[in-house]
């Protein structure tokens, strides 16, 4: 159990502190509410202290004897503020501490997480940019707003992140940092080749294994780019969302993205082949009789050729190779694993027994992970377990 604390502005987001209270609650945490005055405007104390089960006070001057903001400050292990509005973000820039939640945030010394919402405009306002860089460049961590609807009947960037968002981030700042300063680049999905207009050729994979890997790394401290073949976009904090749809899309972010990367992690299925003339227009069935055949050619292999390019470019960067078998005998995935990390070159490869639809859009995963360093593991679990498996073989590289 850890002691968070949640700072509440006044916006209009704020009902939304209630849904984070319960999350945090309901994982066990205990959450002590600090609400600023015009958040009261928006959200009742009784309502959030209700839902923490602890009492609200967004006065500095009451209890005074207690010395409240440094006791909130040293006890807490977490301290977020969500909604945070453009005008908190520009008292905690300057260090303005006139009310308990800016005295609490200048004194304590745990992570601070800070949610964003507001309008677009004064997202994107400079006054805006410029607080958010001073306060992330003072390693307070900033989970930026996603699109979507605002108050209003308009839409666009500055509604708060998801409140499961907020607390699976916020949670994950209470995690050893020990990946910070890396950048992890992973791979996830399954590609799609097009045939025509409106069909493809593609596969099974979820990109459950590959997000799971994603999220474990940026909560260790990584700035993670996932590269997503097919799944729904990603956010997070230091998590950068590239979203592709074939295997050549899917090579070229890559090998835009591998110049700077310590680890390459490709948990995506990969077509090994592509339709070699594809259709504009769709097929049509009367037209196509009984009967027909489709040339394919095959796509470049984007783990070998990376590996090669590491190599060559004399690149800082260990690279983990996926195999999806359908063999369930263990010494049989074994040895199927052990040549695939021969043959990729790659210099961990984790291997999965896909038959009989295990795996595949499950939350469980069983693994072999095989290091060219001889390390062998199996690991049975959720698929956060499974990332962290990997994620602990590479930091040992
Ligand atoms: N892979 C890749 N580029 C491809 C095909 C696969 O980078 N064109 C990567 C996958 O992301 C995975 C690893 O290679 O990390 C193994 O993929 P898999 O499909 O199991 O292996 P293949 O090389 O396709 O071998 P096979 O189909 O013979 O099992």
């Amino acid at each position: 159990m850890s002691r968070i604390v949640l700072g509440v502005t006044g916006g209009i987001a704020a009902y939304k502190a209630t849904a984070i209270i319960r999350l945090l609650t309901e994982a066990g945490h205990s959450v002590k509410v600090i609400p600023t005055q015009n958040a009261l405007r928006f959200i009742g104390a009784t309502t959030l202290e209700a839902l923490s089960h602890n009492s609200v006070d967004a006065d500095l001057y009451t209890d005074v004897e207690s010395v409240k903001h440094i006791a909130l400050a040293q006890e807490a292990d977490l301290v977020i503020v969500a909604p945070a509005t453009a005008s908190f973000l520009a008292r905690l820039a300057n260090g303005v501490a006139d009310d308990l939640l800016g005295n609490t945030l200048l004194a304590t010394k745990a992570p601070i997480l800070v949610a964003p919402a507001m309008h677009t405009e004064m997202w994107f306002n400079s006054a805006t940019v410029a607080n958010v860089e001073t306060i992330s460049n003072r390693g307070i961590f900033v989970l930026e707003p996603e699109s979507g609807r605002l108050t209003g009947e308009d839409s666009g960037v500055g509604r708060l992140a998801e409140p499961e968002t907020i607390v699976e981030t916020a949670l994950a700042l209470l995690q050893n940092q020990d990946l910070t300063g890396k950048h992890i680049l992973v791979t996830a999905g399954g590609t799609q080749e097009a045939i025509d207009p409106v069909r493809f050729i593609g596969n099974q994979s979820s990109g459950k294994q590959g997000t799971a890997i994603a999220k474990a790394a940026a909560a260790r401290g990584a700035r993670v780019t996932l590269i997503g073949a097919n799944i729904s976009p990603v956010s997070g904090l230091n998590i950068e969302f590239i979203s592709v749809r074939d295997a050549r899309e899917l090579e070229r972010a890559v090998q835009e993205k591998l110049g700077t990367a310590q680890a390459l992690i490709m948990a995506a299925a990969v077509s090994d082949f592509r339709v070699e003339t594809v259709a504009t227009k769709k097929l049509k069935r009367s037209v196509l009789g009984e009967r027909i055949s489709i040339d394919l050619v095959a796509n470049t292999d984007i783990l070998a050729t990376s590996v090669a390019r590491i190599r060559e470019d004399a690149l800082d960067c260990v690279t983990v190779g996926f195999a999806a078998e359908t063999e369930s005998e263990e010494a049989e995935l074994r040895q199927l694993a052990a040549h695939k990390l021969m043959s990729k070159g790659c210099d961990v490869l984790v291997a999965n027994d896909v038959s009989e639809g295990k795996v595949f859009g499950s939350d469980e995963n069983s693994a072999l992970i095989l290091a060219k360093s001889g390390i062998e593991v199996t690991v049975t679990g959720n698929k956060t377990k499974v990332a962290n498996a990997i994620l602990d073989i590479l930091i040992g590289l």
